[in-house]
C-alpha cells in the first residue's frame, strides 16, 4: 500500500512522476503475466486543445510502459471527449457501447473517459449508473494528476472517479507523446473568460489561466532541439493571452519573442477573438516571415442584434472594420472562420446579415454549424429557437455560399512559388507528398517520404477546388 508521507514533500511534478514510477512496476509485472507487452489508445474528441491534452495522457501512458496503438482493441483505451455540440456527446457514447464489446473478449482490458464532457455532472452520474464497465473517469482540471489516478486504478484494482469543479494549477514538464516530430501544438493559456451565451467551453475548461512566457519559449526551444521547426500556439482566444499575469505581456510581445527562437521556422496560433485582435498584433504579423499568414477569425454570426444576444462584444461594422485594417497590412491573408446559424430568436433578416459578411469577407474556409443547445449556458433558455426545417434551409444556403467563395478564394494563389512544410506521404497516390502552405492550404506534389518535415519551395500549378497540385522547385 502506498505510504502517503513518502509524496508529502514532493512538487506535483515529482508526485506525478513518483506515481508514475510505482505504475511502471505494476505494468512490467503484468506483463510478465501476459508474456507479451501491454497496449493503450488515446481516442481525441473536438479540438486541438483536446489533441494535445492527448498527446500529455500518451507520454504518460507510453512512460508507464504501454505501447501506443490506434487500435481501441488495446489493453487501455482512453476517450478524450468534447461537449461544445450535442452530438460530440451522441459520439462518445455510440463509441462506448463498441469499446464494452472490446472488454467483454479481454478481461484485462481498462477504458477511462476524460475532458471536457467529464466535466458535465449529468453526464458522470450517466457514466457511473449506465456505464459501468468505464474504470476510471478524470476531467479538465485534473488531467495533470492522470499518473496518481491510474496508480490507484491499477494499484487497487477499483474504479476511480476524480472531477473537480476548478484549479489554478499548471503543471509543467510531464511527459509528452508528439504526434508529428516536425510540428507541435503549444498551449500558451487554457480556459475561457468570455462567456459567449451559446458555449459550454467556459464551465467545462475554467477560468483563463495564462502560461509563463518564460515556459512556453523554453518548451519551444526543447521542441527546436528536437526537431520541430513549426509550433501551433493554443489558446481558446489567444489575444488575450497574458493580461492575468503578473507583469502583463501580451500576445503581440508574447509573438515577437517567440519569432528570435532560433532554428523555429514557422509560427501558427488559433483561435483570434476578434474583440481582443490589436493593431499591434496586426503588425507583428505583417512584418514576420516565420508567423502564418493565416487568421482564424469566428464570426458566429453577422448580425448585431444576434452578436449582442451572444455577448460577442463586436458590432458587424466592428467585425468589418478590423477586416480591413488586417487586410491593408497583409494583403495576402488567408481568413477562416466559424458560424453558428439558427441562434435563438435569429430571423430571415439577422441571416442574411450573416450572408452578406461573407460575401464581403470572402473566407478561405468556414466551420459551419447548427446551433446546439447546451444545458447551463444562458442560450438555453432564450425563447424563440428556430425551428429546425428553418435552420436546415439556412444552414444549406450558407454552404453554398462559403464553398463558392472558398474555391475562388483559394485560387487565387495559382502560378505562384509558395514554400510548404511536408506533412505525409499522399494516402491516396503514394508518388505525391502533402504539404501545407504558409496561409494553411494543401499542396500534393510528386515526392517522397524523406520529403516529410521539409520546407520545400512548391510552385501551384493547379488549383483542385479546396486544394492544389504543385512541383518543387529546386
Ligand atoms: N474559443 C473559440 C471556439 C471554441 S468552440 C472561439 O471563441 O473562437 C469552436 C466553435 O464551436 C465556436 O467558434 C462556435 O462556432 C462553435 N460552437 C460553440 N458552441 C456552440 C453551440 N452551442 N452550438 C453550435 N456551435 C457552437
Ligand atoms: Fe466559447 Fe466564446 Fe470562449 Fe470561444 S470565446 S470558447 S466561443 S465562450
Ligand atoms: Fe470540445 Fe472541449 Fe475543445 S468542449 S471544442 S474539446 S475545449
Amino acid at each position: 500500500m502506498l505510504d502517503i508521507n513518502e509524496t508529502k514533500n514532493l512538487t506535483e511534478e515529482e508526485k506525478q512522476l513518483y506515481y508514475i514510477g510505482l505504475s511502471k512496476k505494476i505494468i512490467e509485472e503484468k506483463e510478465r503475466e501476459l508474456g507479451r507487452k501491454l497496449t493503450a489508445c488515446v481516442t481525441t474528441f473536438g479540438c486541438q486543445m483536446n489533441a494535445r491534452d492527448s498527446e500529455k495522457l500518451s507520454g504518460i501512458l507510453r512512460e508507464i510502459g504501454y505501447e501506443i496503438i490506434e487500435d481501441e482493441k488495446a489493453d487501455f483505451v482512453v476517450f478524450n471527449t468534447c461537449t461544445v455540440r450535442e452530438n460530440a456527446n451522441t459520439k462518445v457514447y455510440g463509441r462506448l457501447g463498441i469499446l464494452n464489446s472490446y472488454k467483454k473478449k479481454n478481461s484485462s482490458m481498462k477504458i477511462a473517459l476524460c475532458g471536457c464532457m467529464m466535466q458535465e455532472k449529468d453526464e458522470v452520474e450517466k457514466v457511473k449508473k449506465s456505464y459501468r464497465f468505464v474504470d476510471m473517469v478524470f476531467g479538465t482540471h485534473n488531467l495533470f494528476k492522470f499518473g496518481e489516478l491510474f496508480y490507484q486504478m491499477i494499484s487497487e484494482d477499483a474504479r476511480v472517479i476524480e472531477v473537480l469543479e476548478a484549479s489554478d494549477e499548471i503543471v509543467e514538464n510531464l511527459p509528452l507523446e508528439r504526434k508529428f516530430p516536425f510540428k507541435s501544438g503549444v498551449n500558451i493559456s487554457f480556459g475561457c473568460n468570455n462567456f459567449c451565451t451559446y458555449c459550454i467551453v467556459p464551465y467545462v475548461r475554467g477560468r483563463e489561466k495564462s502560461r509563463n512566457p518564460k515556459d512556453i519559449i523554453k518548451e519551444i526551444e526543447n521542441l527546436v532541439k528536437d526537431g520541430v521547426i513549426e509550433v501551433m500556439l493554443l489558446g481558446q482566444n489567444v489575444n488575450s493571452y497574458g493580461k492575468t499575469l503578473e507583469p502583463k505581456v501580451s500576445f503581440a510581445e508574447l509573438l515577437r519573442d517567440i519569432e528570435k527562437i532560433e532554428g523555429l521556422k514557422r509560427i501558427r496560433f488559433m483561435t483570434s477573438h476578434p474583440k481582443d485582435l490589436s493593431d499591434d498584433l496586426i503588425d507583428v504579423m505583417a512584418s514576420s516571415d516565420k508567423i502564418s499568414k493565416h487568421l482564424h477569425l469566428p464570426l458566429q454570426s453577422g448580425s448585431t442584434a444576434i452578436l449582442k444576444k451572444m455577448n460577442r462584444v463586436y458590432t458587424k461594422e466592428d467585425y468589418l472594420a478590423l477586416v480591413d485594417r488586417i487586410k491593408a497590412k497583409t494583403p495576402e491573408v488567408s481568413l477562416t472562420t466559424d458560424i453558428i446559424v439558427g441562434f435563438p430568436g435569429e430571423t430571415e433578416e439577422d441571416f442574411l446579415e450573416t450572408m452578406d459578411v461573407v460575401s464581403k469577407v470572402q473566407y478561405d474556409s468556414a466551420f459551419t454549424f447548427i446551433y446546439s443547445k447546451r444545458t447551463g449556458t444562458p442560450a438555453a433558455s432564450f425563447d424563440n429557437q428556430v425551428p429546425e426545417d428553418v435552420v436546415k434551409d439556412r444552414f444549406d444556403r450558407l454552404l453554398a455560399l462559403v464553398q463558392e467563395t472558398s474555391r475562388k478564394q483559394v485560387s487565387r494563389f495559382e502560378g505562384q512559388v509558395m514554400e510548404a512544410l511536408v506533412e505525409e506521404v499522399n494516402s491516396q497516390d503514394e508518388s505525391l507528398v502533402s504539404a501545407r502552405l504558409l496561409n494553411n492550404v494543401i499542396v500534393h506534389f510528386p515526392g517522397t517520404k524523406d520529403d516529410i518535415g521539409k520546407l520545400v519551395k512548391v510552385k501551384l500549378t493547379k488549383c483542385m477546388g479546396f486544394y492544389y497540385y504543385g512541383e518543387a522547385i529546386s
